[in-house]
């Protein structure tokens, strides 16, 4: 092991510790390259390696490579949730008009926050920039980032209300974030109500648990998962500065589907109504083969599953109805209480997410330092799920909604939630609101115009906005209603 070297300006003592720790855990390769390095580098490096847990890492490495990655599931435990059913399913309208009134007022007295993790790698999509900066309406072609603005704003405006925007960002999309907010004026919002920190990041290992270096200098870091979102909300003092603005609920959606409905009254009401500490928004599965997490009830609480996790014959069950019995799916979409987030968020370790891991290629140097060049899996992430919090409640709950007005996640580059998937989605939601409001609109037979058009969230967000505001405009190639 090379030693700190003495010429340099750092404190000598701190290198020497850093360094024999990280041999006490055998990741002294770290340092492998020391010699080589400038001033800088070696500070940065050094800085890198203090904010590694190793016992944390110790853990995990023995947790999920040593031992078989196996659960063990008590499937008898496991029943289906209960959820709160469409409006246009249940015999009792009034609750949901209760709902709505609830959640207008926590609006209008300003309760209520819109979260975004934006710290996702968006490797699957392969673009080249932050995810959020993806064109993805159909005429403007305006972004991810920007069409969520506008719902926001929408809705800030109908009920004269201050919602203020937290998104969280990586290390490696923090820059490109905050710049493209700040060329484009911040969509409209005023530039306190948008408040941007970077998540925090662990360290990728090899299969042998090593540390991956990224260069000679670098360590291997990646984001610490969608989870990470309420430690980095805690620490990055968003959720202080939400107390200060008497914010109770914060509004979580990513940044990948662009049909959520960013805001949602009605959710926020039966939110407040059932004094939930964590809602969360469902889509009804109709095959038992689709691959969404499930949300179910676990000794009587609500809890998630993967659906790789799911045995076959469990999925397929039946209810009298003849619907799967194990329906609802988790789309992301969900509200939390801002006192749960701060539970969640600070060291306490009755309340530590789990990590996961997830084999992937790290970009990372040979023994020489050289850049590898890959082509399988080389290593492993490890993240948190945000969905986790879930087994934190004790008190949570569930809101049915319809896939085709509220989920149209953007992940694959081509096939299944891809570009074209989401365009079409967009263009099916408008066409069904324009038909709803009496519009003239030729459709094929799976919903869609011959051509594209766009409604923009300030013309309406939500289809009871467009029947109210829409005055026969006529629907052609290329009109934007705004
Ligand atoms: P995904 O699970 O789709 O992951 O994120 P991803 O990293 O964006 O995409 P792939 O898997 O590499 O293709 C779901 C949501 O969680 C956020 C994403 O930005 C998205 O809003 N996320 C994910 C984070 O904020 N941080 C993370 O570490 C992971």
């Amino acid at each position: 092991m090379n030693k700190i070297s003495p010429d340099l300006n750092l404190d000598k003592l701190e290198a020497n510790t850093v360094v024999n720790t990280f041999k006490k855990f055998e990741q002294e390769h770290v340092f492998k390259f020391w010699e080589e390095l400038s001033k800088d580098e070696r500070q940065n490096l050094l800085e890198q390696a203090l904010e590694i847990d190793l016992n944390q890492l110790k853990k995990l490495t023995d947790e999920h490579l040593v031992s078989t990655d196996t659960k063990s599931i008590d499937f008898s435990e496991i029943t289906p949730a209960d959820y709160i059913k469409l409006k246009s399913k249940v015999s009792n309208p009034a609750e949901w008009a209760e709902a709505k009134s609830l959640g207008e007022e926590a609006i209008r007295n300003g309760k209520v926050a819109a979260f975004t993790p934006a710290g996702g790698q968006g490797s699957r999509l392969g673009f080249n920039a932050p995810k959020g900066m993806y064109p993805v309406t159909p005429v403007l072609k305006n972004s991810l980032f920007q069409l969520f603005a506008e719902k926001i704003k929408a809705v800030s405006k109908k009920y004269d209300a201050n919602i203020p925007w937290y998104i969280m960002t990586s290390l490696d999309n923090h820059d490109d974030t905050v710049e493209f907010f700040m060329t484009n004026d911040f969509f409209g919002f005023n530039e306190k109500d948008v408040q941007f920190f970077s998540q925090y990041t662990m360290p990728a290992v090899d299969f042998n648990g090593k540390i991956l270096m990224s260069n000679k200098h670098n360590i291997a870091r990646t984001p610490d998962g969608h989870g990470g979102s309420f430690k980095a909300l805690v620490k990055s003092g968003s959720v202080d500065d939400m107390a200060k603005r008497g914010i109770d609920i914060v509004s979580f959606f990513q940044i990948d589907n662009s049909l959520v409905r960013c805001i949602d009254p009605y959710f926020i009401g039966f939110h407040i109504k059932q004094q939930s500490q964590l809602s969360s928004k469902a889509c009804i599965k109709t095959d038992p083969k689709e691959k969404v997490g499930l949300l179910i009830s676990k000794n009587g609480n609500i809890s998630t599953i993967e659906y790789s996790d799911f045995p076959d014959e469990m999925a397929a069950k039946r209810d009298a109805d003849g619907g799967l019995l194990f329906s609802t799916g988790s789309i992301g979409i969900h509200l939390f209480d801002r006192q749960f987030i701060s539970k969640l968020g600070e060291d306490n370790e009755d309340f530590q997410l789990p990590f996961h891991k997830a084999v992937k290629k790290i970009s990372t140097i040979d023994a020489e330092g050289n850049p590898i060049a890959l082509d399988a899996p080389n290593g492993i992430k490890f993240e948190m799920f945000g969905f986790d919090a879930l087994d934190y409640t004790s008190n949570a709950m569930i809101l049915e909604t319809l896939r085709e007005n509220e989920f149209s996640p953007l992940k694959n580059a081509t096939g299944k939630d891809s570009p074209e998937t989401v365009l079409n989605l967009q263009l099916q939601l408008f066409s069904s609101w324009v038909k709803a409001a009496g519009g003239k609109i030729e459709l094929d037979e799976n919903g869609l115009p011959s051509f594209s058009f766009e409604i923009r969230p300030s013309y309406a967000n939500n289809v009871d906005e467009f029947i109210a505001k829409y005055d026969g405009e006529s629907i052609a190639d290329g009109v934007v209603l705004q």
